[in-house]
């Protein structure tokens, strides 16, 4: 594919060419989009603050930032956690994609590369970016202040539990708490995958024919119990009493501008099956 460049030699358009866009899933997008419109409907204020724990670079943080365009007329804000520094064991994951994913944090690109994407958000939209780990950022982040958070961080157990527990109270009631990777609920899986060594970061599971990443679902599961999750991407609203399920059913199916043909091609047709588009 082709990247136009400025006069200045940069890239006029957001980079996702390659490793720069393997962790984003263009379906989850669409619903990433769908949880902005469900807040819409429902906010009584006109302004949206979302917190993003794991941006990568930044295919999520634009997304994001397309639907705070669309539905709350570029009103909001993004705040954004990363360390973007090596953090995947190598030993334990032994494959090709993960194998590039380090050697990009390893030469400091994967920072520079959000950087560049994040000048294409909309003007208006502030944002706000941690470079470190969740687990000291998360606890320093201000009480009751987020309408959405965002969890794609480390998929380890011990890392999942404590993300989903330091951004519980950074959550005011009646926003909504989600994230990415759960392809298998808990309550899906056979036997307990309790004893499975926590540093690995995706299984295949031959009864269900389908690869999964145990830390998000225990751990995901076992704060949560069942929750509504679309194609991996899950969602529960906070409310007085805990946490309650959305429902997605008729949100409008907006595809992300920064989606690369390829991609594009791909979802239009998985849409149109769905009968979303
Ligand atoms: C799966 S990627 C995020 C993908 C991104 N949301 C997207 O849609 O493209 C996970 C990110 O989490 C970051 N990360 C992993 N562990 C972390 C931790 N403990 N604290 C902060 N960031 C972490 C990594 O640097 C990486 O950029």
């Amino acid at each position: 594919m082709t990247i136009n460049c400025g006069t200045d030699g940069r890239l006029n358009q957001p980079n996702f060419e390659g490793v720069y866009g393997i962790t984003a899933n263009p379906l989850r997008l669409i619903y990433l989009m769908g949880t902005i419109w469900y807040l819409s409907q429902k906010c009584k204020h006109n302004h949206v603050q979302v917190l993003e724990v794991g941006s990568w670079c930044g295919a999520s943080t634009l997304t994001w930032g397309e639907c705070i365009e669309k539905y709350f007329n570029s009103n909001g804000s993004i705040t954004c956690v990363d360390a973007w520094v090596p953090y995947i064991d190598l030993g334990a994951n032994p494959t090709e994609d993960i194998q590039m994913m380090d050697d990009a944090l390893r030469k400091n690109e994967v920072f520079d590369v959000f950087k560049h994407n994040i000048q294409f958000l909309p003007n208006s939209i502030e944002i706000k970016i941690h470079k470190g780990w969740s687990q000291d950022i998360l606890p320093s982040l201000k009480k009751e202040t987020y309408d959405l958070v965002y969890i794609d961080g480390d998929h380890k157990y011990d890392t999942v539990v404590s993300d989903i527990k330091n951004a519980v109270p950074l959550l005011r009631n009646g926003g909504v708490m989600c994230g990415d990777d759960l392809e298998l609920q808990l309550h899906e899986c056979e036997s307990s995958i309790s004893n499975i060594n926590h540093n690995v970061d995706r299984l295949y599971n031959e009864a269900l024919d389908t690869y999964y990443f145990p830390g998000v679902t225990q751990a995901v599961g076992e704060y949560f119990g069942a929750i509504s999750s679309w194609a991996g991407y899950w969602a529960v609203e906070k409310c007085d009493n805990g946490w309650k399920d959305i429902s997605l059913e008729h949100m409008p199916a907006n595809i992300p501008s920064h989606l690369n043909p390829k991609s594009l091609i791909g979802l239009k047709v998985v849409l149109m099956k769905m009968g979303l588009l």
